[in-house]
């Protein structure tokens, strides 16, 4: 990647998203896009990107181990080379997926990035089942699970990358809920500025509103890319 910033394409429409592309590409190295696009237009956003920058494909994969092979090899043919996967899939979906990575990896550079917590919950806000166990206890254990069963890259909150590069300096973390002091943190409950982010390990952020909804999006990203 040019940069360690993927610009979240969260928005309706792929001219919007291949526009949003264009004017920032000077300072991103990496889109990502989700269902919101990819479900109405299948694989021309992936592709079209994909000429641009590396195609980082969010659809956080969590189902039966089959259907997610299936998935997580479509993002790949669309010409994705990054995707998503909860890494609460489980130990049988986990082996299964570092296999397929492997293989993938034979072809062309591709990384299957396990989601932990999402960095819209709190403590408080996590579901029934989950909300017993401190947040930072369940990310280090899914990342342990993920890796004995072969998977590095992981999706986690920028407050919990020291601890992670401390016990794993091997792994590939992305983090979210990145915010310049100015900005609104939306949504995210765990945010954290892009400097610090990267100086506390992290390998590569993820930032969408502010600058897909600043007035100046390519003004916004160079913010973005200047603070690092
Ligand atoms: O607009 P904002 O910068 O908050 O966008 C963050 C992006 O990262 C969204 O596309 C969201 O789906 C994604 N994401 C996240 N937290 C995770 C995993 C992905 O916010 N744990």
């Amino acid at each position: 990647m040019k940069t360690p910033i993927f610009l979240a394409l969260d928005v309706d429409s792929n001219k919007q998203a291949v526009e949003l592309a264009k004017k920032t590409a000077e300072y991103v190295g990496g889109f990502k896009i989700g269902p919101r696009l990819s479900m109405k237009y299948g694989e021309k956003p992936v592709s079209q990107l994909a000429d641009l920058a590396p195609v980082f494909v969010d659809n956080k994969y969590y189902d039966i181990p089959s259907t997610m092979e299936a998935s997580v090899r479509a993002s790949f043919d669309a010409g994705a080379s990054f995707c998503t996967i909860h890494a609460q899939s489980g130990p049988e979906a986990l082996r299964r997926m570092a296999a397929v990575e492997a293989e993938l990896n034979d072809v062309r550079p591709f990384k299957i990035l396990c989601v932990t917590i999402l960095t819209s919950f709190d403590q408080g806000s996590l579901p029934v089942t989950q909300k017993t166990n401190p947040i930072p206890e369940q990310v280090m254990a899914l990342i342990e699970q993920c890796r004995s069963c072969g998977l590095n890259s992981f999706v986690c909150s920028a407050e919990e990358v020291e601890n992670i590069k401390k016990r794993f300096p091997d792994t590939y973390l992305v983090t979210p809920g990145i915010r310049l002091p100015e900005d609104a943190a939306d949504d995210q409950k765990r945010v954290m500025g892009p400097k610090m982010a990267i100086d506390l390990g992290a390998d590569a952020l993820v930032v969408g509103r502010p600058i897909t909804k600043a007035e100046n999006p390519a003004l916004a990203a160079k913010k973005f890319f200047e603070s690092l």
